[in-house]
């Protein structure tokens, strides 16, 4: 029998990343799943203690992994956060922040990953992204940054892995129905912020149409096609908002996009 492939999953403990441990463990797959907590095994999932911030947190969770497998054949940077607030009121401790876990974050982990793949010349590497790396979120412009470097990320190693047997996907879903709004860095903003008034209306926007989107299986169901299929694509844009964000970029002009941009959060 043909041993189980194996995949690494940062920020497994919630959210996307838990659907898709689940998603890889049915279809057979041995899963390392990664958490800054401890965590007792569960469901299969085979806990890693990592905080994608930290070097030496990465180092000692990528040996773990190491000392139980000897391939991983793919890899999903998924483990990510949000700040929220003005580009005017944000600070740089927070811009710097959000790019260490977002961006820092998915380099820290995937560089010794990379260099395990193109050693035995296989392995899959999917980042997540997300739909406001091409449609940036006003009052969110410092995650929307960081998703577009994630994008670019993704894009650049592509050409760059070509001639190895290295697959890349960038995942990048829209609005999807999990923690993340509970976890997000909201910032404060005083009454008398010139953005007051719109901040809070977009804030509303956002905090209202998480709950009403799609689950994480959607996520799931593109993370397994990227991870097992013999061609996987490079892009896959999941939820409701994919195909407008598509269509939109291919006919907008850039004024248009802001306007809608604008219109799809009150603004
Ligand atoms: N939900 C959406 O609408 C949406 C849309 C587009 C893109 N995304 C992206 O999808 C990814 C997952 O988000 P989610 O919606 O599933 O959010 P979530 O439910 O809050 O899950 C976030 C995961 O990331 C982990 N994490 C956060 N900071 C970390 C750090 N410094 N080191 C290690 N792990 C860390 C958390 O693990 P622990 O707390 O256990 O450490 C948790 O497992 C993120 O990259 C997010 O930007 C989400």
């Amino acid at each position: 029998m043909s041993e189980a492939k194996t995949v690494l999953i940062t920020g497994a403990s919630s959210g996307l990343g838990a659907a898709m441990a689940d998603r890889m463990l049915d279809l057979g797959w041995r899963v390392f799943g990664t958490s800054r907590s401890a965590r007792e095994p569960t469901k299969g999932i085979e806990w890693v203690a990592m905080d994608v911030c930290d070097d030496a947190s990465v180092v000692a969770g990528l040996s773990f992994v190491f000392e139980r497998t000897e391939q991983l054949d793919g890899i999903v940077c998924n483990a990510g956060s949000g700040i929220y607030g003005s580009v005017e009121e944000t600070g740089l401790d927070r811009a710097r922040a959000q790019f260490e876990t977002n961006f820092f974050g998915v380099l820290r982990v995937l560089t010794p990953v990379l260099a395990h793949m193109r050693k035995r010349n296989a392995g899959r590497i999917l980042l997540v992204g997300s739909l406001s790396g091409r449609a940036p979120i006003p009052f969110q412009a410092h995650y929307s940054a960081s998703k577009a470097a994630v994008e670019a990320l993704a894009f650049s190693l592509a050409n760059e892995t070509h001639p190895f047997d290295i697959q890349i996907s960038l995942i990048e879903p829209g609005d999807i129905n999990t923690a993340f709004n509970d976890v997000m860095d909201w910032g404060r903003v005083t009454t008398d912020s010139p953005y007051a008034e719109r901040s809070a209306i977009c804030e509303r926007s956002i905090r209202e149409s998480l709950p009403k989107s799609p689950g994480p299986e959607i996520v799931a169901d593109a993370v397994a096609h990227a991870l097992t299929s013999a061609r996987p694509r490079l892009r896959y844009a999941v939820g409701k908002e994919a195909r407008l964000v598509g269509i939109g970029k291919r006919l907008l002009s850039d004024r248009m996009t802001l306007k809608t941009i604008r219109d799809h959060f009150g603004i």
